[in-house]
């Protein structure tokens, strides 16, 4: 992985992260912001369908997807260790033969990656500095719906960022938060082709979907 942004991703977001995520997914389940992309989804019938959960985590998106009926998953994420419990978590679903997994930046892997009828980056721009590329092309894969959960748009909250990176720069971590233009990520998405279907918050994410109409 050559970009220093998903190495710090990789490393932030390492074993000990990644095992405590995963213990509060089983325990608790998806969270709020989560929850609110899914039922956005769920408005349209996804059986048979197939998904792209880029920097998916312990797969809350992709897996509650194939709880109802989509065929087939995809997990790309820049680290490793979310990609072992990931898979762990598959297994134990009974889902394992239906997820594919990549780790790496999505920008770079995109080319190996196939397209989907679902392409979701839940809370994944806020972690790149160059969102504007990582939607342009997540969305051009996108053949059906594209939902995406990232930081509201506000000052108070670019603030709450300023505050999260100056910590990790106090305690020497490379990774950073970075806050986007709400009207840049849309204009990204619309650009690939796709209308946008639902736009909502909870409590400092913005979630939006977008479909792309049949030609
Ligand atoms: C805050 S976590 C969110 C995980 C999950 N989607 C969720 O909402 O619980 C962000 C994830 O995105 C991954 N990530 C960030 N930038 C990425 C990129 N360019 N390509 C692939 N994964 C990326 C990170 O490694 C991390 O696992």
């Amino acid at each position: 992985m050559t970009c220093p942004h998903c190495v710090a991703a990789g490393e932030f977001f390492g074993e000990r992260q990644a095992a405590r995520d995963l213990k509060r997914f089983r325990r608790r389940g998806a969270n709020a912001s989560t929850r609110k992309l899914l039922e956005a989804l769920s408005t349209e019938n996804v059986e048979g369908l197939r998904v792209l959960d880029i920097g998916a985590g312990v797969g809350a998106v992709h897996l509650a997807l194939l709880e109802d009926g989509a065929l087939h998953a995809t997990h790309v994420d820049a680290s490793e260790a979310y990609q072992a419990v990931a898979a762990l978590e598959a297994e134990r679903r009974g889902f394992g033969q239906r997820i594919d997994y990549l780790v790496g930046d999505y920008l770079d892997v995109a080319p190996q990656v196939p397209a989907a009828d679902i392409v979701c980056l839940d809370r994944v721009v806020c972690c790149y500095p160059d969102a504007e590329s990582l939607v342009s092309t997540s969305a051009t894969a996108a053949q059906r719906l594209y939902g995406v959960v990232f930081p509201l748009d506000r000052r108070w909250v670019g603030w709450l960022i300023r505050l999260a990176n100056l910590w990790m720069a106090l305690t020497r971590s490379a990774f950073r938060a970075y806050a986007h233009s709400e009207s840049r990520i849309r204009s990204a998405v619309e650009k690939a082709g796709l209308r946008e279907v639902h736009a909502s918050r909870s409590g400092i994410w913005r979630i939006l979907v977008f479909r792309r109409d049949p030609t």
